[in-house]
């Protein structure tokens, strides 16, 4: 159409002003930029597909470290472990959120992922402990016993259906796990049960609201400027600050409980109760209740709205593609229904048995491989800085100017030709393997750098797997999201056999914050017959 020639010639223009200003500023910042390779964007890149596909093609052509110019906003791509490792880890601190703080800022406030330095320091020091080893044991349960009651309810469904002389029952998996894995942060965080596998409630529609506007939001890091607002962007506010209302009532309810029946103590005593026996083994009790620490309400409520956030939907996003996967792999699926027959028969997770589901494990960490969680990591420079040079395009690396913005593409990383063999298999076994490195200034994989990590990370691999990010900002409830995934997965292959319903190319995905299906993830279940465990 008209439009969309318009609009193209109108970005082409801008590119090459972009372009322009872009020399100025790196012939003047003395950058020995051989100039950055450029992607063009058509705002059709957009919406016709995914925009971490496109990112990937032009990974293919223009190399680990490219510029992506969308009309009037440039952005650099990076799929490079070396300069991953470098924003990330080494040089951390020239960096914020840029364009995501934005976003989340309105709904997280002052949590940890959108908050300022100065606050991130203070409260990351407090949360971060709150994640010890008696409080993840104590989770274990909690895993297990929200997915016994996910579990229970299916075979309640599949025992009426087999009145019927139905054998199996039909359902959109991605729904569940989504209901599941909001049990189980309201527990571990709050110690709120909202029931949702079971019931629906205002809180919990409200979460929801609130969920799929920020992930709402996150897509608009790019076409932000193309939407016509006004139309309906009031009544969408109205709602939006309503489902907040509900939650932070709910919230401001749970902190003022808290704060009454506070026993101040210091960190190592607390990181030392009776987790498996105390009424509430939640983080949000533990940061009440830390000596030394008077953090206000407001704080501690953004603080528990960025761990309902961060830590739900993207959960429930791993438990739905590793079921995508293996459900397209019968001989994996078999396998580990065998290891969870040898290693619990009829019995139910625990913590000690998470660190025997091996392949269980390794199923979880392949997923996120294949689909990492959210696809993108956002950056903007706070000063002018120098990247390395990357792995393949660039040997001396690029000056950016201060207000650059930065996607670390994980997807690339994660599906690098470069870095992995077969990168497009799912392949859980491939992390048993160690690697050594023919790609200089990259450390290859070795699970020795790591020791006694339950899970392969980001320090074994080098930063080529990094899906819950590196260094300081890394994720704190990775290893709760880890053993999480690794229970309900136990917990669901043990009494049943999945498929899907339709073809692997009907699920479409979307994403957002996290990459999702479009329609749901409908399978179907069928009780394992019993003499097969
Ligand atoms: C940060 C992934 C589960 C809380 C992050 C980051 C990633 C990530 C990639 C780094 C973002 C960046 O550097 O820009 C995931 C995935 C999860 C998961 C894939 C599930 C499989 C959780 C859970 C919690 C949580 C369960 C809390 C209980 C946080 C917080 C941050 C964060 C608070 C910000 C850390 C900081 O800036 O200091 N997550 N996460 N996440 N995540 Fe997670």
């Amino acid at each position: 159409s008209s439009t969309s020639t318009d609009e193209t010639k109108a970005a082409k223009k801008m590119t090459l002003l972009d372009n322009a200003s872009n020399f100025l500023t790196n012939f003047l910042s003395g950058g020995n930029i051989g100039p950055m390779p450029i992607a063009e964007g058509a705002v059709s890149d957009l919406f016709g597909k995914p925009l971490f596909f496109s990112l990937y093609d032009w990974f293919i052509e223009h190399g680990s470290v490219y510029k992506l110019a969308f009309g009037p906003k440039a952005f650099i791509v990076v799929s490079d472990p070396i300069v991953a490792r470098y924003i990330l880890r080494e040089n951390a601190f020239s960096y914020d959120k840029g364009v995501l703080a934005d976003i989340l800022e309105p709904i997280m406030g002052k949590g940890l992922i959108p908050a300022d330095l100065d606050t991130w320091k203070q409260r990351r020091r407090v949360i971060a402990p709150g994640f010890h080893s008696l409080y993840l044991e104590a989770m274990a349960k909690v895993f297990t016993d929200c997915s016994v009651r996910m579990t229970k309810k299916f075979d309640n469904i599949l025992d009426e259906m087999a009145s019927k002389g139905e054998n199996k029952i039909e359902l959109d998996l991605e729904a569940e796990f989504s209901s599941l894995a909001l049990d189980i942060i309201g527990l571990g965080v709050f110690n709120y049960d909202f029931g949702s596998v079971s019931k629906e409630s205002p809180v919990i529609k409200a979460v929801y609201g609130t969920l799929f506007e920020a992930e709402h939001r996150s897509t608009f890091y790019i076409p932000y400027w193309k939407i016509p607002l006004a139309n309906w962007l009031v009544p969408r506010q109205r709602k939006f600050q309503n489902d907040l209302k509900v939650i932070n009532d709910c919230l401001d309810g749970l902190i003022q409980n808290a704060k009454e029946t506070r026993e101040e103590a210091d960190v190592e005593k607390l990181q030392q109760r009776d987790y498996l026996n105390i009424k509430d083994a939640s983080l949000l009790r533990f940061l009440v209740d830390m000596r030394g620490v008077d953090a206000d309400d407001r704080q501690l409520r953004d603080d528990l709205m960025t761990m309902l956030i961060a830590g739900h939907e993207t959960t429930a996003a791993v438990l739905t593609w590793a079921v995508f996967l293996l459900a397209q792999n019968p001989a994996k699926m078999k396998k580990a229904q065998a290891e969870i027959d040898s290693v619990l028969g009829q019995g139910r997770t625990t913590f000690e048995s998470i660190k025997k589901l091996e392949y269980l494990r390794l199923i979880v960490v392949e997923s996120l491989r294949l689909f990492p969680q959210p696809p993108l990591l956002i950056r903007r420079s706070l000063k002018p800085d120098k990247l390395p040079g990357g792995y393949n395009g660039d040997k001396d690396g690029y000056s950016i100017p201060a207000g650059s913005d930065i996607f670390i593409s994980v997807y690339n990383l994660h599906r690098s030709p470069y870095f992995w063999d077969n990168p497009n298999d799912f392949e859980p076994e491939r992390f048993q393997v160690q690697k050594s490195s023919e790609v200089e200034g990259w450390a290859g994989f070795d699970p020795s750098r790591s020791p006694g990590a339950l899970y392969p990370n980001e320090v074994i691999s080098d930063f080529a797997f990094l899906p819950f990010g590196g260094g300081p900002r890394k994720c704190v409830g990775d290893q709760f999201a880890l053993m999480e995934s690794t229970v309900a997965l136990a917990m669901l292959l043990q009494k049943f056999d999945v498929n899907l319903r339709g073809s692997p190319d009907s699920v479409e995905l979307v994403t957002g914050a996290t990459i999702h299906t479009k329609n749901g993830l409908w399978c179907q279940l069928r009780k394992r017959p019993s003499d097969s465990h």
